[in-house]
């Protein structure tokens, strides 16, 4: 099978292609990246050692160019994990938000009901739920929690989810949605609260702390997101939207204590800065339908996923310290710099 991976040269889409390389060794991979601050050509190093993969650089909400790709390929599933990703920049500038994740999305659906693929699997998120409250433990998102959503970001992702599931009613697109919640793991943007504690602890500098750290992630450890992903892509039901996550909740406080006690690096490090804008405040995810229909099962937990990411950013020191020492310094300084 011939496989596109959209932002495949970002954090989950470039663990994703490896994924498949290492698994399915009978499938060509073709990656659709236009490498925004976000998409790393250092991050596919390896994979361009393999013949079955090939890198393709370009927009996907550019039409022209993405038709030409899908005439010219004959793809047999297309897998779109490209997207602005993070919330504080979409609350700073939602628009680009709009062109890529929803518009990119429409221009990849045309394409797919012209060009006939097999399978259209849109990569979505927990966030397109909203958020549940803090004292009520016992509530998890399921796929049939309402779609409210709270940031720009979340907001383009499920309008761009609305789109797919039209797509499948309306032109019978056979179309997959996955859910996630929070990932972590190698190659992870350094803006995101993980690897931003990470890098930030190993050059001994203040962690800021959105509010009071109260806020509740569930963390998924990203070979699991791909192992699922990959799953659905080929058992999945046509038309279905799964959830995944692996029930790893933690305040944002006990992940940066949990870091900073792994590295050996003193809690006077935490900073407490100015909450973000319409914070979500809890996100819980219940993966019980991939688990009963499709058998998923992630391989980690939090803690056994934690030290796995600690030893991988201590031993690729060169791969995040090229991105804070570039352009990265004048988005932290704008982000931070008055919080
Ligand atoms: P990322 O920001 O690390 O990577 C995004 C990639 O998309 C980059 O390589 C970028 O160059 C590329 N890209 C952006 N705009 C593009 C365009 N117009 N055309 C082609 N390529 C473009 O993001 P990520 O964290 O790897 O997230 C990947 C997907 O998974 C996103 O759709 C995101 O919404 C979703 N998701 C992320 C998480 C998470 O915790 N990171 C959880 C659930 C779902
Ligand atoms: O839930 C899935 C989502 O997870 C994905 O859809 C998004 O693409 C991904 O970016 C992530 O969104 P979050 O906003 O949850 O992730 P982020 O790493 O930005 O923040 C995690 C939590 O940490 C959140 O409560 C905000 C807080 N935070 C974040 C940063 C960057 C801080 O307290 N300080 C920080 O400096």
């Amino acid at each position: 099978m011939k496989i596109l991976v959209t932002g495949g040269a970002g954090f989950i889409g470039a663990n994703f292609v490896y994924y498949e390389l290492e698994h399915h060794h009978e499938d060509e991979i073709v990656c659709l990246d236009n490498l925004t601050y976000a998409g790393n050509l250092e991050t596919l190093k390896e994979a361009f050692d393999n013949p079955k993969f090939r890198f393709v650089k370009g927009d996907i909400a550019d039409r022209e160019f993405v038709f030409d790709l899908f005439e010219k390929e004959k793809f047999d599933i297309v897998v779109n994990f490209a997207a602005e990703s993070h919330v504080d920049r979409s609350i700073e500038d939602p628009e680009i938000f709009v062109k890529t994740n929803v518009m990119g999305t429409t221009t990849l659906l045309d394409a797919a009901k012209k060009y006939g693929v097999k399978r259209y699997h849109q990569v979505s998120t927990d966030e397109v739920y909203g958020d549940l409250p803090l004292d009520r433990t016992d509530l998890f998102f399921t796929e049939e929690t309402p779609i409210h959503t709270s940031s720009p970001y979340s907001s383009a992702k499920a309008a761009a989810d609305l789109f797919v599931l039209a797509y499948h009613r309306t032109y019978g697109l056979p179309v997959t949605i996955s859910r996630c919640s929070n990932n972590y793991g190698p190659y992870h943007f350094p803006e995101k609260l993980i690897p931003l504690i990470i890098s930030r602890a190993l050059n001994d500098e203040t962690i800021p702390v959105y509010g009071t750290g109260e806020n509740v992630r569930d963390w998924l450890y990203v070979e699991d997101h791909c192992s699922a992903i990959d799953l659905i892509i080929r058992n999945g039901r046509v038309g279905e939207v799964y959830n995944i996550g692996g029930h790893n909740e933690r305040t944002n406080l006990e992940v940066v204590k949990t870091i900073l006690r792994a590295l050996g690096k003193p809690e006077t490090l935490i900073t407490f800065v100015t909450d973000r804008k319409g914070h979500d405040l809890r996100y819980a995810i219940d993966p019980t339908k991939i688990e009963t229909e499709l058998g998923w099962k992630p391989k980690y937990t939090f803690d056994t996923g934690i030290p796995v990411t600690i030893d991988w950013y201590l031993n690729h020191r060169e791969w995040w310290e090229n991105i804070i020492n570039g352009e990265y310094q004048n988005y932290y300084e704008k982000m931070y710099g008055n919080r």
